[in-house]
């Protein structure tokens, strides 16, 4: 399976500091086969960003969208209308579930707009600070997984990746603790575990698992040899180039 190496850029950058970031991002990467490189940008820079990206090295991903193609739905926009400009969205992302209200009902709902529009849904879960005091971890990761993937059909599960984000490890978290790799195991065996009793082994096997959360260059490694996990979904980083272009060749000495 390739690496996934996904930087969310949240709501940073204008349209012009996100084109200077691709046009050095392109420019410092080789061709890397087995790495799929992926850059979530404010929906605003997708449409020009997707002029400029070179899709042989880069992919874009959109960070939210709404689950109706079209409508009367004033402020959103569309998977249909990224369809063709993204590969990858975000979807059910912490900030997205906390801070805006996003419950399991509606990001079942985008991830299967997502599908049903040719873009890759990564599905993003976690547990609180205080769900993992009251040991609900593993019910809640089981919870918003089943819901997360409740409105497609068996056979698009191959379309989707799940990222599991801790979200008292996310660094915009006043709180964030790093999670430590024995942690990231647990959840990521649940995961596994969780995908193959509902869809069957082979199946559940397909499926891609990043982990996210303060991921930075000197933890990339660590995380990246938990086993089960396939990559990685970083924030703060990502918006330093440097710092996310040695995450990138990290994640490819991992796989060599
Ligand atoms: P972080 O963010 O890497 O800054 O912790 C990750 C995320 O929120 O996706």
């Amino acid at each position: 399976m390739k690496t996934y190496i996904v930087g969310n850029w949240k709501l940073n950058f204008t349209v012009g500091e996100a084109s200077i970031y691709l046009h050095k991002l392109m420019k410092a990467l080789p061709n890397y086969r087995d790495t799929e490189v992926v850059v979530a940008p404010s929906t605003i820079a997708l449409q020009p960003l997707s002029l400029q990206v070179d899709r042989h090295k880069i992919k874009l991903a959109v960070q939210n969208a709404f689950y109706r193609d079209f409508g009367a739905y004033t402020g959103e926009i569309s998977f249909s209308q990224l369809d063709g400009m993204v590969d990858y969205a975000l979807v059910g992302h912490s900030e997205q579930r906390y801070i805006f209200g996003e419950d399991d009902k509606m990001i079942a709902k985008k991830v299967a707009a997502a599908v049903r529009n040719h873009i890759k849904p990564i599905l993003c879960i976690g547990e609180t600070e205080s769900e993992r005091a009251f040991n609900e971890t593993a019910d809640v990761i089981r919870d918003q997984l089943i819901g997360g993937l409740s409105e497609i059909a068996d056979d698009d599960l191959d379309e989707v990746l799940i990222a599991y984000e801790p979200v008292w490890a996310i660094s915009s978290t006043k709180v964030a603790k790093l999670a430590t790799p024995d942690e990231v195991t647990d959840v990521v065996k649940l995961i596994k575990k969780t995908l193959s009793d509902t869809y069957g082994k082979k199946e559940a096997e397909k499926v891609p698992i990043l982990f996210g959360g303060s991921v930075s260059p000197s933890n990339a490694g660590a995380y990246l040899t938990v086993p089960g996990v396939n990559g990685l979904l970083i924030g703060g980083s990502s918006l330093i180039l440097s710092e996310f272009v040695d995450i990138i060749e990290i994640a490819k000495k991992v796989q060599s």
